[in-house]
């Protein structure tokens, strides 16, 4: 499928998607949130992508928030039809049933940080800027920043960047909790390939059942998902390959199934 605002590429199991506007530092108008949403539709029925890497074009930003010239004379109603679309392709990304891995290769503003958060991991390379500055433009954040941010570093952090608007830098970014790692720029994709290649060697289904499990850990659903997908697991044959591998001291190969 080819995208106006995206590349993609598949590579041994890995669909790199690259939010291709660079003169607009990545930023995400609607049909750069609609081809997001359809690459990862398409990243999810092709068998060939086991783990999608998400990042933007060129060294300066992995996405600068949302596109303000497309909202500027935006009421309610647009503004909640905005947001509800957004929130319905970031859903999409968090629910995909395979681990999709932010590779941040510079800011990641509102949207942009929204979109990383969305992620299942994000790597981000030391000149990385992180933030919500939604309020200096009279906002908030429309495409679940104000629940991911929370989830993910805790209120208190969460609600002093949600106010001050304040930028940091990827090792504040590190030590909060917001992402996994932080490495050199020429080194982003690789530790990306490094981290996804310990995933593929992992059983697929029981990698979907993470995912589902970790989504369901801010609903009150969580343990109840967790029994459900443990009980699930034991009737794969991935299982068996896995258990059956283990004790005939063996690597496991793994079929998704
Ligand atoms: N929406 C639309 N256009 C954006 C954008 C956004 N969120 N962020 C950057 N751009 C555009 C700029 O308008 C500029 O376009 P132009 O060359 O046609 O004028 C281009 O990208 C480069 O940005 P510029 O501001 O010149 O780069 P900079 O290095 O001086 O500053 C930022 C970088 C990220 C600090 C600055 O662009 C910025 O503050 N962006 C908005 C961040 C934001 O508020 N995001 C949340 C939106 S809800």
């Amino acid at each position: 499928m080819s995208y106006q605002n995206l590349l993609t590429a598949v590579e041994d199991g890995i669909m790199t998607i690259t939010i291709n506007r660079p003169d607009k530092l990545n930023a995400l108008n609607r049909q750069t949130i609609q081809e997001i949403g359809a690459a990862m539709k398409s990243a999810e029925s092709d068998q060939s992508v086991q783990v999608v890497v998400l990042t933007g074009s060129g060294t300066k930003a992995f996405v600068a928030g949302a596109d303000i010239s497309e909202f500027s004379h935006y009421g309610e109603a647009e503004g909640k039809d905005l947001a509800q679309k957004g929130h319905d392709v970031f859903n999409s990304i968090e629910q995909l049933s395979k681990p999709v891995i932010a590779a941040i290769n510079g800011f990641a503003l509102g949207g942009g940080c929204e979109l990383a958060m969305a992620c299942h991991l994000r790597v981000a390379s030391d000149n990385a800027k992180f933030g919500q500055p939604e309020v200096k433009l009279g906002l908030i954040p429309g495409y679940g920043g104000t629940q991911r941010l929370v989830h993910l570093i805790g209120k208190t952090k969460a609600t002093e960047l949600l106010m001050t608007a304040d930028m940091i830098g990827a090792n504040d970014a590190l030590s909060l909790g917001l992402v996994n790692y932080v490495v050199l720029p020429d080194q982003l994709m690789e530790k990306c390939r490094e981290l996804a290649g310990k995933i593929m060697k992992q059983a697929p289904l029981a990698i979907a059942s993470v995912i589902r499990c970790v989504n369901d850990a801010a609903t009150p659903n969580g343990f109840a998902t967790e029994v459900d997908e443990f009980g699930k697991c034991f009737v794969t044959s991935d299982f068996k390959e896995g258990a059956g591998a283990f004790l005939e001291k063996r690597a496991p190969d793994f079929k998704g199934r």
